[in-house]
């Protein structure tokens, strides 16, 4: 054990190696002890202290407070006979107290800079409270706006998606995991959760290896090249091989071709849930399983704690395996510095926890990701001091939908509604009117009538509709993607009276508002904005905030185009080709809104794109700059966006993809140059063979606003031979 008596162990002494520590630890401890690293439990409560004492439980989640976390530590610390730290988990998604957007409202930004504020806070608010790791970010691309968890995720783009699932990583896990202001992340939920047949939450996939490696694992990747320190596997069936028992993408693809190096922790009961899949007839098998798999922690279903020790001794497990998984947690808890710091000053949370800087942050972060979906004859921004508002719907004061799903500690008590940013930010002078006029769901119409009477009273009418946070997150998903309830019907109510209406939806997925599209001449998009939503609102209905956000998921005109994405393939027989078009015959084949939609105040002119070189060798790497002007009268950001197409390749391509974005803020009359650099990887494909190559041929360029309005062209060419 390269210690003598009297001496402290090795694995106590933070001079040495982390490795070193942990092959000491390794060494002492015993088969029950290790199976117990590999065990996590919810909540802490009397039943789990013996087990805490007996050194057999690695991990909480959900067990938050300070002084509780310091409590059950001290039974680890003091009580078990090696005396490892445990390490509590708990889902910080977007905000732990100060809760910020959700995270697809996050994305809307293009912004990862802001993305990493947000999680940077949320880890110094949550590491104040005793958590040391997050389940989070969830990198999971959804298509599929029916499926509930694409609020938390990022949205339909790789691109996109990976550049926010990066800036979240470094966000919660900063430069050293064992600043007392960081935590550990947990990229989820691998993989390819969000390809949900039917959109229908823990359902069966079923994608092509060139999909998965195409569209859902790239997030990841980048998660693990910004060090992320853990992954959670997925409950989904990937494939025919449950991700909590795939061994190709846990260990080949996520250790063996990317190198990771942290620990695998199961999502709640996938290990147990093996049998109900039907891959494992006992729990036993189902533990085997997982284990051989490469999932090191197993979260809740207990199925370690009661198999694993058997499987070792009778010899169908090798106890490598459980020392291979037991190496990869410690080490996480040596580099979270637990053994040094294994308790959390109880003084830290009051000082961290919605600090002004916070809320301040959280108020930027909405403004920043609010979506401006339509402004007819230039409605928005209202005068502040302009005739009566009436503020009407569902959701004008809701003090609990904005926190949206997974919102933590978030308390409505926090949260600024619409009406109340709307008193906040108005004039003195003008009256705001306010009426309910409906529920979000619920069939009565009653409240219409007080509604019409107070629009009516009104120079303008805010509608705030859209969904209850509980529509949305896990196990919420919803096969109609229209307004709730009679939404729409208030919706339409309202429009009759002939009151201008701007409406501000408040929702965790894309929704099919073909009415209000076409009907409303202003509509805003804040996704469940978090505690300073309603100031934020305010803002940007006032124009105190010129709102500069894209969308980061295709809006359907209706259900039946699901799942519906941008980057889709041409087909031989795209929809304009007439009548044998691919195409609908009730409905379009056009989004109502597309991905990268959302305009200004202000107005952006795009000119002289230059490419250079036009014509580049195989590993050549492509410079593209091109000029943005804003030509109105307020100061404004644009995201702007360049999409590449391969147009002939060996294996069929997307119609155009994602390579580069950029928001920018422009005061007005001000110009600047946006330039992109366009790396061989960016061109790069998986080729029949499942190679990844450049090939040879044109590509071309498309610079806009969205992923359909392309403002500016162009081509180059890659020469060489394949
Ligand atoms: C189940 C969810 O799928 C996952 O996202 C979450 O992290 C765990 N529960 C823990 O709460």
């Amino acid at each position: 054990m390269g210690q003598s008596k009297g001496e402290s162990p090795i694995y106590l002494d933070p001079n040495q190696p982390v490795d070193r520590r942990v092959e000491d630890l390794l060494g002492r401890m015993t088969l029950e002890e290790k199976i117990g690293q590999m065990c996590q439990y919810s909540g802490f409560s009397e039943r789990f202290e013996s087990l805490v004492r007996e050194g057999r439980v690695g991990s909480f989640l959900n067990a938050i407070g300070a002084e509780n976390t310091n409590k059950v530590q001290r039974i680890a610390l003091e009580h078990s006979r090696l005396g490892i730290p445990l390490i509590f988990g708990l889902d910080v998604i977007h905000g732990f107290s100060t809760v910020f957007p959700i995270p697809l409202g996050i994305a809307s930004s293009w912004d990862p800079n802001l993305a990493r504020k947000a999680a940077s806070i949320a880890a110094a608010e949550a590491a104040s409270e005793g958590i040391h790791w997050t389940f989070a970010p969830m990198a999971d691309i959804a298509r599929d706006p029916r499926w509930g968890r694409i609020a938390e995720g990022t949205g339909e783009d790789p691109h996109l998606g990976s550049a926010m699932a990066s800036a979240m990583v470094e966000g919660f896990q900063g430069d050293d995991l064992a600043d007392p202001d960081t935590i550990v992340a947990c990229p989820k939920h691998y993989v390819a959760y969000g390809g949900a047949e039917g959109g229908r939450d823990y359902n069966t996939v079923d994608v092509s290896e060139r999909v998965l490696r195409e569209t859902y694992l790239p997030p990841f990747k980048v998660a693990v090249d910004a060090g992320a320190g853990t992954v959670m596997s997925a409950f989904n069936d990937l494939n025919g091989v449950p991700a909590s028992a795939n061994r190709y993408t846990l260990t080949d693809i996520l250790r063996g071709e990317w190198g990771f190096e942290g620990f695998v922790v199961s999502d709640w009961n996938s290990v147990g849930e093996l049998v109900v899949h039907g891959i494992a007839g006992t729990p036993a098998e189902a533990a085997k399983e997982a284990v051989t798999a490469g999932v090191d922690m197993d979260m809740i279903s207990n199925v370690y704690q009661a198999s694993l020790a058997q499987l070792v001794k009778d010899g169908d497990l090798p106890e490598e395996a459980v020392d291979e998984a037991v190496k990869r947690i410690l080490r996480i808890k040596f580099l979270l510095g637990l053994f040094e710091r294994p308790y959390v000053d109880l003084e830290r949370a009051g000082k961290v926890i919605q600090s002004r800087e916070n809320i301040e942050a959280a108020l930027g972060i909405a403004r920043r990701s609010i979506v401006l979906l339509k402004n007819e004859g230039n409605l928005l921004p209202l005068k502040k001091n302009a005739g009566p508002i009436a503020v009407i719907g569902p959701l004008a004061d809701d003090r609990v939908a904005p926190l949206g799903p997974w919102s933590c500690r978030g308390n409505p008590e926090d949260v600024v509604t619409v009406l109340e940013g709307l008193k906040n930010r108005a004039s003195l002078q003008t009256k705001v009117l306010y009426a309910k006029g409906c529920e979000i769901e619920g069939t009565s119409t009653e409240g219409f009538k007080e509604a019409i009477g107070k629009v009516r009273e009104s120079d303008v009418a805010i509608l705030v509709v859209g969904e209850s946070r509980e529509m949305s997150g896990e196990a919420a998903c919803r096969a109609f993607l229209n307004l709730p309830g009679v939404q729409e019907e208030l919706v339409k109510a309202i429009c009759e009276t002939g009151v201008p209406v701007v409406q501000v939806l408040m929702n965790g997925r894309p929704l099919s508002i073909s009415w209000s599209a076409e009907h409303v001449p202003a509509i805003l998009e804040a996704w469940f904005p978090g505690i300073q939503g309603g100031n934020a609102f305010a803002d940007v209905i006032f124009g105190d905030y010129n709102p500069g956000s894209k969308l980061p998921a295709t809006f359907p005109r209706t259900v039946g185009q699901v799942p519906i994405h941008y980057n889709h393939k041409s087909t031989g027989r795209p929809a304009t080709s007439g009548r044998w078009g691919s195409k609908y015959l009730d409905v379009p084949s056009t989004p109502l809104f597309p991905f990268g939609h959302g305009l200004s105040f202000t107005e952006f002119e795009y000119s002289n794109l230059q490419i250079s070189p036009e014509r580049t060798g195989l590993g050549g790497t492509v410079g593209i700059s091109l000029d943005v002007k804003n030509v109105g009268d307020v100061k404004g950001d644009e995201v702007v966006q360049l999409y590449l197409r391969d147009v002939v390749a060996s294996v069929t391509r997307p119609v155009k993809e994602l390579k580069g974005f950029n928001r920018i803020t422009l005061e007005p009359g001000e110009m600047k140059t946006v330039k992109f650099k366009v790396t061989p990887e960016k061109l790069s494909f998986l080729n029949r063979d499942m190679k990844r190559i450049v090939e040879p041929g044109i590509f071309s360029v498309m610079v806009g606003k969205s992923s359909e309005d392309i403002q500016l062209t162009g081509s180059f060419e890659v020469t060489g031979t394949r």
